[in-house]
């Protein structure tokens, strides 16, 4: 079922609570109960209508996907698929990812995908990027020692701005760069909404791989 107008969107996500799970708060530290496993839980912070954590989860039965949305006209349609062809390793929270930790407990998160993130191009937005130092802290209370950050975009300035956040952060390192994704496209790639439209504009996807290390 498509849902035309949007604005129903909130009531329809309040009433599909399997997947779009309400007051993402109270399963702090327990997100293993809502899978029904103990699998590893992989991230993705702005997840649009969300092909990527979909497809992915598909793609990995063995692996626990959430994807997380701060508005309700965009995740609803990911809440439809999910609705069309159900799977039963992912999940979507409505939440601002600017309190991510009180969501997840330190190290219940093996991965973040960070997927064509908003560039928030002005020097006063900096500190709303996913990748700005504020955000990294935040990430540091919920990733698990070893773990990793994707991060794609077909923005060079965010790019180069992520770089130097994890270059002068203490427990990150970058482990692959990559300026030109498509040029060898990994078998594994999963293009989200917004790379097959850069893609088929004929944008250059920038690629970094970033480790997570706990402080000695
Ligand atoms: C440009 S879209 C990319 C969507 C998807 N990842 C893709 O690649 O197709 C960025 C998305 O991130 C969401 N977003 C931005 N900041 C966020 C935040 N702090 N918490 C949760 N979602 C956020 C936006 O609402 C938007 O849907």
């Amino acid at each position: 079922m498509r849902l035309r107008k949007v604005k129903h969107a909130k009531d329809y996500i309040e009433t599909n609570t399997l997947y779009v799970i309400p007051n993402p708060e109270q399963h702090f530290g327990k997100w293993s109960k809502v899978f029904n496993n103990s699998n590893p839980i992989e991230v993705e912070i702005g997840c649009g209508k969300g092909k990527f954590v979909y497809e992915k989860a598909l793609n990995n039965p063995n692996i626990n996907f959430i994807g997380i949305e701060k508005f309700d006209s965009v995740i609803v349609r990911a809440l439809e698929r999910l609705l069309e062809e159900p799977l039963p390793n992912v999940k979507l929270i409505r939440f601002d990812a600017e309190k991510i930790e009180k969501v997840f407990k330190k190290d219940e998160v093996s991965l973040i995908y960070l997927n064509f993130s908003d560039p928030w191009p002005k020097n006063r937005q900096a500190k709303r990027r996913l990748t700005s130092l504020k955000f990294l802290n935040r990430y540091c209370k919920v990733l698990s020692n070893n773990s990793l950050i994707k991060l794609k975009t077909d923005n060079f300035p965010l790019f180069q701005f992520s770089m130097m956040s994890f270059v002068q952060h203490k427990n990150y390192t970058i482990e692959e760069i990559n300026l030109n994704l498509y040029k060898e496209l990994p078998v594994d790639n999963v293009q989200t909404e917004f790379e097959k439209r850069f893609v088929e504009k004929g944008n250059l996807i920038f690629y970094q791989k970033i480790r997570f290390k706990e402080e000695k």
